[in-house]
Parts: C-alpha cells; sequence; structure tokens
C-alpha cells in the first residue's frame, strides 16, 4: 500500500511513522508513505497557501492552486489511488472503513488547516472525506497518521502471526475481552481462574462473554450492528439487555 500524504507539516510524521508498526510495515516493503509539502506548489514569492475567506469571517482558507497542483503531482505517482481529505465535518472513521481503505490500491491523504480548504479542491480532487471523532484537532496532520497507523495493521503481513488483527476491538463488532499475563496475582489482584485452566473451549466461551458484557456496558450502540449468534442473545438476556 502506498500512501502520499499532503501536509503545511511534513516534519510532525518524522517521530510515528519512524517506530513500530508503521516503521515495520515500511521496512518489510509492504507500506510506503510518501510526505509532499503543500507550500512547494505555491508559485508567489511568498510562497502563500492561505488567504481570508470570501464573505468575511474568522480565519484562513487553504488556497485551491497549490493544493490542487499538489494533488495532481501525487496522483502522477499513486495513479489508482483514492483522495482522502482529513476534516472534522467527514464520514467518522471506524474498523469497517479501515478495512474497506485497506483493500484500495493507494492512498493520497490531504492534510486540511486553518479554517477549511477551497470547496473547489473538494469538488474537483476528493473521492472520501474522513473525521477521526466529533472533536476538533488543531489540524488534519493528527487524523491522517490515525487513517495510516488504522489501515496499515490490516495490510497483510504487516503484523506478526502471533499479533494478528481479527482479536482486536471491533473486528467482529464487539470491544475486545480483558487480557492478563504474569504474574498470576498482583497487588491482591488475581487472573480469573479459567484462562489458567487450559480448557480452551471454557476459555473462548468466558471470553466472548466477557466481550459482550464489556460492550453492553460501554457501547450498546455496536450491539445493533454486530453479528450475534443465538447463545450470545441468551447472554445478553441474562445481562440485562
Ligand atoms: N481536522 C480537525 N479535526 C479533525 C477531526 N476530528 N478528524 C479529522 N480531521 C480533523
Amino acid at each position: 500500500m502506498r500512501f502520499d500524504i499532503l501536509t503545511l507539516f511534513p516534519e510532525m510524521f518524522r517521530g510515528p511513522f519512524d517506530e513500530s508498526i508503521i516503521r515495520r510495515g515500511q521496512d518489510k516493503g509492504l507500506v510506503s508513505i510518501v510526505l509532499h509539502q503543500i507550500r512547494e506548489y505555491a508559485t508567489d514569492r511568498h510562497q502563500t497557501v492561505d488567504d481570508s475567506p470570501y464573505g468575511g469571517g474568522a480565519g484562513m482558507v487553504m488556497k485551491p492552486e497549490p493544493l490542487s497542483a499538489c494533488i495532481t503531482a501525487a496522483r502522477l505517482q499513486n495513479p489508482a489511488a483514492t483522495v482522502l481529505l482529513t476534516t472534522p465535518r467527514g464520514t467518522p472513521l471506524t474498523h469497517q472503513l479501515a478495512v474497506e481503505l485497506a483493500g484500495k490500491s493507494g492512498l493520497i491523504i490531504v492534510c486540511g488547516r486553518y479554517e477549511g480548504v477551497d470547496e473547489r479542491v473538494h469538488e474537483l480532487h476528493v473521492d472520501l472525506e474522513l473525521s477521526i471523532g466529533d472533536y476538533v484537532l488543531s489540524g488534519g496532520e493528527l487524523a491522517a497518521m490515525v487513517v495510516v497507523d488504522s489501515i496499515t495493521r490490516l495490510v497483510p503481513g504487516v503484523l506478526g502471526s502471533d499479533e494478528s488483527a481479527a482479536d482486536d476491538s471491533f473486528s467482529d463488532g464487539l470491544l475486545e475481552y480483558p487480557q492478563y499475563t504474569r504474574p498470576a496475582a498482583f497487588c491482591g489482584l488475581t487472573v480469573p481462574e479459567v484462562l489458567l485452566s487450559g480448557n480452551h473451549a471454557r476459555i473462548a466461551q468466558w471470553r466472548r462473554q466477557q466481550a459482550l458484557q464489556r460492550t453492553l456496558e460501554r457501547r450498546p450502540d455496536l450491539l445493533q450492528s454486530a453479528p450475534l449468534s443465538e447463545h450470545d442473545r441468551r447472554l445478553l438476556a441474562e445481562l440485562g439487555r
């Protein structure tokens, strides 16, 4: 998967993209990330990338010409890519959407800044506007990092066989069950006996029940769309749903 990221602050990405899973994805040759400085596509002497909004109002708007030229240049290098723009007004990013995006042949991510981006850039170039949550960040860079991270871990081969994304929260529509490791007793708290039993069927049953209970307590909205068996429904009924 090739990501082209268009930003006014490429330096923000250096730390997060040079560590952990994203680093590994790049080292294995499964993911490549190319950063583009939008300012390099401004043609005036001051390399202007923003201007005041038509109609008045606070803040600055990203001008269409440099951004459009930068997107066109990225498209030449990543021709089959889907163009995303990070903005709080976008479609909420979910696990399901990350899976869908991981299946694309390439992604170009435009990081919005200032009060917004000239609407004509959206119309001309953007396939999907993405939000990472109902709050406002100072810019789209942190959101783009979240998008890249959530997709990279779904690219086949990036995670090792011992760290499958299949058990992650949301992958089966539920929150993840609680996890424990050694020691068996810590600060007076012990690991549930079933996890020490070696009985894999009982462990799987306990984990499913815990995932259902957590989801019911914390994110009952997820239960509307999670695939649930008859047994799951009976367990939820016992839990008072
Ligand atoms: N830019 C500013 N806030 C954002 C958000 N919540 N999601 C995506 N991009 C953003």
